[in-house]
């Protein structure tokens, strides 16, 4: 993956506060790690990587992974503290093209102000200038606020998968697969 440490978008929420989303970078890790366990189960049960564990994001940080992984954040200026974060795992071989959201997490307080938004805009954008083609991600079909946080930004539900995900009983849900296309706009499947 292309290495942005310029780069930098800055926005005010409707709530009055200053974000930044940039980079994650080494020096993020004990705010990042504390922002995860700040979060309710809820929120990051259907992620497809256990962000609770510290491991998961000591593995983004490792420059050897760079290339693979973009991990963008945004941190609130005046607390300076990590209120949303997204990760992006970029496919290989065939896949190049292919990047692949495995978390999007905004802070509760934060969520519904447009932040999730601004940071799926930056992601296309920065995804588009670096040659991938296709965006997916896969949503259980009860997210329906997710989904449309999605759809908002031009995925389209392009499969349903039956049973696709569990929860930590084993208790299977169906999926939405939605896809967002870079290079051209798309009708609905
Ligand atoms: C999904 C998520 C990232 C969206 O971010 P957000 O900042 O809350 O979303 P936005 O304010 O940009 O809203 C985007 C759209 O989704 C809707 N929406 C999503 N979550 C919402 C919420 N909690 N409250 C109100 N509206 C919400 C909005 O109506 C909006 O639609 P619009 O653009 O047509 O108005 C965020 O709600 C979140 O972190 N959820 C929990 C984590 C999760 O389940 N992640 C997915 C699996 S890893």
């Amino acid at each position: 993956m292309q290495n942005y440490v310029a780069y930098h978008q800055f926005a005010t929420l409707p709530n009055g506060r200053k974000v930044v989303i940039r980079f994650l970078n080494g020096r993020d890790r004990a705010a990042l790690i504390q922002f995860f366990q700040a979060a309710p189960k809820e929120d990051l049960q259907f992620c497809k990587e256990d962000v609770k564990n510290p491991r998961v994001v000591d593995y983004w940080l490792k420059a050897e992974n760079a290339q693979r992984i973009m991990a963008l954040v945004a941190e609130d200026l005046a607390a300076k503290k990590i209120v949303a974060s997204l990760n992006l795992y970029r496919g290989q071989h065939a896949a190049l093209n292919v990047g692949e959201i495995h978390q999007i997490l905004v802070a509760r307080p934060f969520q519904g102000l447009g932040l999730g938004s601004l940071i799926l805009d930056q992601l296309i954008d920065l995804t588009a200038k670096a040659n991938f083609h296709w965006l997916k991600v896969e949503v259980i079909t009860e997210l329906k606020n997710v989904i449309k946080a999605f759809q908002s930004r031009g995925f389209k539900v392009r499969a349903t998968l039956e049973d696709y995900f569990r929860d930590l009983q084993g208790a299977t849900y169906d999926v939405v697969l939605m896809m967002r296309n870079l290079l051209k706009e798309e009708d609905d499947f």
